[in-house]
């Protein structure tokens, strides 16, 4: 039984084939953690938490005056806000009386097979014989406010995730101020903590620092999850590695204002606790109602980070990510952006489709300006209507030209969006987020719309599926270019305006889950200025993600590696772009623009005129090679060999392997040549036993051999420098 309750000792035990999580219910009614790790069989390990020190300036329960039980030092479940826990709280309840003392006791719990569903929210989903749930219901005694803490194992993945459900049967409205998804306390706090840190066109770059005394807190106000921090964070032992070591990733499911921490108190022990930013949020629980926060998953693995990697990965690919394109083929793309901007006109989008066509592209992307008076970014955001002069007649007349070339048609929306300079401003001057009477920030020239209003997310909806439904538009890139400011609502009353940033999460997501309902077939590629808004919540609608406005090779390589810590590879839009590139202006190889796009989900994204026959001849050969190799670059494990973070920063390899062992892709890139520089790397993730073909060269080795004595490759030098090594197991 994957999870357990001894009601003699009152104690809980969750197992996934990877991990234990114990706690127990104390004489209280308290929920004491106890443990979290590699699998244990025993089941009491309250010794853990005898003897703390607890001098006498730490408030005790009441009931226990005397005792050795404080809050100030226990480990608790579920922490809450001035009744004696001192460390970050997971929930705090404001009363009608305006108090914020908060303490939740236990109630009664259910365990059963499957997962629910979250009421609004993305989460990981899962059949009744794939996971199994415990639902704990506890109550604030004071206010009666209810809350119930669900946790779900999926016994095959070492993974568990957390949620919490808060309802209020009194009959006063209460406010909650602080409500996290998970808090786990350990015994110590001999970790390292890792996050994702970056800003836009460097999004997702890994951090790794010792815990002290002290928060480490990253977090987004922006409205978004945010390219600044993702909404990630790990715990792993100072001595972990990609292969040893022990890695606790935390990730919540959520697009928005969230926060990730970790406390270390002054006795040594450290909480981490992750869920919706309280800064700027309140709830108001009016009697009656109720309030559900998003998922945080929780990976454990003493396989070192790559382990706790591929657990996520194994995880989105399977009970997060939705729809067909999860397994169909994606077609390669190339989108117009780089090469045009809103520079273009319908004649020029065909020449470019059709030299696409020539070169095996797939799928012509056509990015920003093609709708209301769009030609450049102060204009037009909300006018959804296609600007016909520019394109040189319909929709419908491109499209079907474009398709005529045997190429499949996308299109670029920001739909959250309004440009003051826009029929739909002019119409509706109050639909944007905005403070009465306060002057408006603009961001890139533009505001955010207001879809916490219904009569706005109708708006939008319908403005895209009059585009949609007239042409084949078999792909959306769905984008998000500011940040929020200024975040009122013209139709909630003032007590509900601290509700704005999560409510319109919530419309984000209900807009995009009646999109996809309404086109089931349709590939959504998520966007926010790149990649500042690739997080499980927006995975769970788009199955791949623009990881970044910087498409160079090499920059590319500290992002992609960042984005794998938990987000895998298949969701990453990568693409190959001019040289020298655009943002770097860095020159490199075509070859290596390419073979770090394959690690992703690949295309292109320049002006295919310019290339000269010799790269047309290499172009052709990238997406014969894409197809070939599509089965180990978007369904094999991810095992990263070499970080462009370690050392001299001068190279970056990584290599991906199918389920079955018997084919594996190698990635090389040299940052920068160190004269006579050896390059030798040692694989991971093989068959020891198998036989190995190099299949450009023919040679074969054994699978010990790679992953012990590794591969040669002096060969390879030049800055950006690249090698693909594709291995094949011999029957
Ligand atoms: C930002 C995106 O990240 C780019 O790829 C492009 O779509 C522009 N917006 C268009 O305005």
């Amino acid at each position: 039984m994957p999870i357990f309750f001894n009601s003699e000792k009152k104690i809980f035990k969750l197992d996934t084939k990877g991990s234990s999580y114990i706690f127990a219910i104390n004489e209280d009614g308290i929920l004491v953690h106890t443990y979290y790790g590699a699998p244990i069989k025993d089941l009491d390990l309250g010794y853990l938490n005898e003897n703390f020190t607890t001098p006498g300036i730490c408030p005790k329960p009441h009931y226990a005056p005397g005792g050795r039980f404080t809050l100030d030092t226990a480990p608790v479940e579920f922490p809450c806000t001035g009744t004696g826990d001192y460390r970050p709280a997971a929930f705090s309840v404001r009363s009608a009386q305006g108090h914020t003392a908060t303490l939740v006791h236990y109630l009664s719990h259910k365990i059963y097979g499957g997962k629910p569903a979250l009421e609004g929210l993305p989460a990981t989903f899962a059949g009744e014989d794939e996971a199994t749930t415990l639902e704990i219901l506890t109550e604030d005694r004071h206010t009666g406010i209810r809350v119930t803490l669900f946790y779900t194992v999926f016994e095959d993945l070492s993974v568990m995730t957390r949620h919490v459900t808060v309802e209020n049967p009194t009959d006063t409205a209460v406010n909650i101020e602080r409500i996290y998804s998970t808090s786990v306390d350990f015994h110590t706090h001999d970790y390292d903590v890792i996050h994702l840190h970056g800003h836009h066109c460097r999004e997702r770059n890994y951090s790794r620092t010792r815990l002290d005394y002290a928060t480490h807190r990253i977090s987004s106000l922006r409205g978004a999850s945010g390219a600044e921090h993702n909404p990630f964070m790990a715990l792993v032992s100072p001595d972990a590695t990609e292969n040893y070591g022990e890695a606790y990733g935390f990730n919540l499911v959520y697009s928005g204002n969230f926060a990730a921490e970790v406390n270390v108190e002054c006795y040594g022990s450290a909480r981490v606790a992750m869920g919706i930013n309280s800064d700027g949020f309140n709830w108001l629980l009016e009697p009656g109602e109720h309030f559900t926060a998003p998922e945080a998953v929780m990976v454990y693995s003493n396989e070192g980070l790559g382990g706790m990697s591929r657990t996520f990965h194994n995880l989105y690919r399977k009970h997060l990510m939705r729809g067909e394109w999860l397994t169909k083929r994606r077609p390669v793309l190339i989108n117009n952006w780089e090469a045009t901007a809103m520079n273009f006109d319908g004649e020029k989008l065909y020449e470019f489709a059709k030299k696409a066509s020539e070169l095996g592209i797939e799928m012509l992307v056509l990015d920003d300006g093609w709708f209301g008076k769009r030609n450049n970014a102060r204009c037009a955001l909300g006018d959804w209507v296609v600007n016909e002069e520019k394109l040189g007649g319909t929709m419908n007349d491109l499209v079907t030209r474009i398709n005529a070339l045997g190429v499949k048609f996308g299109l670029w929306f920001e739909p959250e969006m309004i440009s003051p300079d826009s029929d739909l401003y002019r119409a509706h001057p109050d639909w944007c987020l905005h403070i009465e009477g306060r002057p408006m920030s603009l961001g890139r020239f533009q505001l955010i719309l207001d879809l916490t209003r219904k009569e706005v997310e109708d708006y939008v909806f319908e403005s895209m599926c009059r585009v949609l439904d007239s042409a084949n538009i078999e792909y959306v890139k769905w984008d998000f270019n500011r940040n929020f400011t200024e975040t009122g609502s013209a139709a909630l009353p003032a007590e509900r305006q601290k509700e704005v940033p999560h409510r319109y999460v919530l419309a984000l997501y209900r807009l995009l889950e009646r999109l996809l309902n309404r086109y089931p077939h349709l590939l959504l590629e998520g966007c926010a200025s790149g990649g500042g808004r690739f997080d499980p919540g927006m995975l769970y609608y788009s199955p791949q993600i623009w990881t970044s406005d910087c498409s160079d090779a090499i920059e590319r390589l500290d992002i992609q590696y960042g984005t794998t810590m938990c987000y895998p590879p298949s969701s990453m839009g990568a693409h190959v772009s001019a040289s020298p590139n655009h943002q770097t202006k860095r020159i490199s190889p075509l070859s290596t623009r390419g073979n770090v796009a394959l690690e992703g989900t690949f295309g292109y994204e320049l002006d295919p005129s310019t290339f000269t026959e010799e790269e047309c001849e290499t172009v052709r050969a990238q997406v014969r090679q894409y197809h070939e190799l599509y089965d180990v670059t978007h369904f094999g494990d991810l095992y990263r060999l070499v970080s462009p973070f370690d050392g001299d920063r001068d190279r970056s390899a990584w290599m991906q392997v199918t389920e079955d062992k018997r084919e594996a892709l190698v990635t090389l890139v040299i940052i920068r040549t160190h004269v006579g520089q050896r390059q030798y790397l040692r694989l991971c993730g093989l068959d020891p036993e198998k036989q190995y073909r190099d299949v450009a060269t023919g040679r074969t080795y054994s699978g010990a051999l790679l992953m012990n004595a590794g591969l040669c490759l002096n060969t390879l030098v030049g800055d950006g420098a690249s090698r693909l090594i594709h291995l094949v197991a011999e029957d």
